[in-house]
């Protein structure tokens, strides 16, 4: 590595959005704490998900990452993380069958409480207060008590992804995630026609299955059939967190974040001589980088220099998230210059973060139509681009929420303030979630019928 990188390497450089602690000395005590808890994740899982995506950038594999924009300790329970991880499989499934390859599955989930803001300061009325910044920093009550940084926040979010996490893992590998039971996974309050269009799926997959079995093929003796892979992610935006989960692997010698599998660096700290890269050009698991409206190519390269000197495989993740109408402006340049610089990168569309408007009624909120919007142009875009639409990073729940406007079930400015139960931003309701996957199915199979057609051509 270029210049000497350990895990505290990023104190020496200018930082942005970092939490105000009033008590510094208490903070550093929380800190070395968590330096000597268990990580959640290995390092053989990291390289294992890397791997995976190193399919995904060759064009062989599709991402689908999605969860909470912000988890929270108020909504930790089982319900919803069985609910999440129901509609996650769903999606999944949707996806597998419409692209006929693999679907690589990564949770915003199990680490996901940190957050970026526009503004450091929140009013209301003529109170202003310090802004929400997630769980693990500070509460989203609106008083000045609640609103300061508190380390002890930091505990309690690692316990929580640990259990998150486990019970994630049982679900994954313990039988849940079984595809004989895919009938099963729907949840009973999806109705009408994505729920139609997804028994519809079942039965075609149910009938493959008694196929496979009549031919020696069983859930018991072929491992896919009967477990799922399933990664976690989030925004790696609280180093001092991230720094006391950063271990040696003992196989490799090498540093891995240990706090998920892969970590993103967000929209608003992805300078290249800033602390977040500096931070996360040591580690070595699959990261993402957020790439918005103020990303220039040059840059871009430059931050795949920085952050994959070796232009490895399955490293970088591409989330372009501009919004809808401005993908055409932003997404040639950064592919074309990725292409020209010769480099190995995911490309994924995240189509929530530059999609959020005030509703009439005063709820931030996202339209179905500007999401799938974005979505559709990423795909117009790849295709004339020649490059692979590797996946989708989207904020969504397995709850019946009624956060984001639109979808099937056309839900108002009116209808918002039902269900509105996000810590931050607007996420897919499990409808909508699945009614997104079944739209991007069908790109898939589009783009995928464009591609053969070209390759008859071309015979
Ligand atoms: C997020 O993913 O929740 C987020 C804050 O995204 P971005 O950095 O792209 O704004
Ligand atoms: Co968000």
């Amino acid at each position: 590595m270029s210049k000497s990188w350990t895990p505290s390497s990023w104190r020496q450089k200018p930082i942005v959005q970092v939490p105000d602690y009033p008590d510094q000395e208490r903070l550093k005590t929380y800190e070395s704490r968590l330096s000597g808890y268990p990580p959640l994740v290995f390092a053989g899982e990291a390289r294992a998900l890397k791997e995976e995506l190193g399919r995904v950038a060759k064009g062989e594999a599709f991402l689908l990452q999605g969860g909470d924009c912000a988890e929270s300790f108020a909504e930790h329970n089982p319900d919803n993380i069985r609910d999440f991880f129901r509609v996650f499989l769903q999606m999944a499934v949707v996806l597998t069958y419409g692209a006929a390859q693999p679907v690589v599955k990564i949770g915003r989930i199990a680490g996901q409480f940190a957050k970026p803001r526009s503004s450091p300061m929140e009013k209301s009325g003529d109170v202003e207060l310090p802004s929400y910044r997630g769980d693990v920093i500070n509460g989203i009550d609106f008083n000045e008590a609640s609103r300061i940084p508190d380390p002890e926040r930091m505990i309690m979010a690692y316990r929580q992804s640990a259990a998150t996490l486990n019970l994630l893992r049982a679900f994954s590998q313990g039988g849940y995630a079984n595809l004989e039971h895919i009938h099963g996974w729907m949840l009973n309050f999806v109705e009408g026609e994505q729920s139609e269009r997804y028994q519809k799926l079942a039965d075609k997959i149910t009938e493959s299955l008694d196929f496979m079995r009549a031919i020696g093929i069983t859930a018991e003796t072929t491992p896919h059939l009967r477990s799922a892979d399933f990664f976690t992610s989030h925004e790696a935006l609280l180093l001092g967190y991230e720094e006391a989960f950063t271990r040696v692997d003992s196989t490799t010698g090498d540093y891995y974040a240990t706090s998920g599998h892969m970590l993103w660096i967000g929209d608003r700290t992805r300078q290249p001589d800033h602390a977040h890269v500096e931070y996360f050009r040591g580690i070595k698991n699959p990261i993402g980088i957020k790439c918005g409206p103020s990303l220039d190519p040059d840059e871009l390269i430059r931050l795949l220099d920085i952050l994959n000197p070796e232009d490895e495989a399955g490293r970088i993740t591409l989330i372009a998230r501009f919004g809808a109408g401005k993908v055409a402006d932003h997404l040639p340049k950064l592919v074309q210059a990725v292409q020209r610089a010769g480099r190995s990168v995911v490309w994924s569309c995240d189509p929530m973060h530059g999609n959020t408007i005030k509703a009439s009624t005063g709820y931030k909120t996202r339209p179905f139509d500007n999401i799938l919007s974005e979505v559709k142009d990423f795909f117009a875009i790849h295709r004339s681009e020649g490059t692979h639409p590797g996946g989708i990073h989207v904020e969504m729940t397995g709850k019946n929420v009624t956060e984001c406007t639109g979808g099937a079930r056309a839900i108002s400015d009116d209808d918002l303030s039902a269900r509105y139960h996000t810590h931050c931003d607007p996420r897919l309701n499990a409808h909508q979630a699945l009614e997104l996957a079944f739209l991007v199915a069908e790109l898939i199979k589009d783009e995928r019928d464009d591609k053969s057609l070209k390759n008859t051509n071309t015979a």
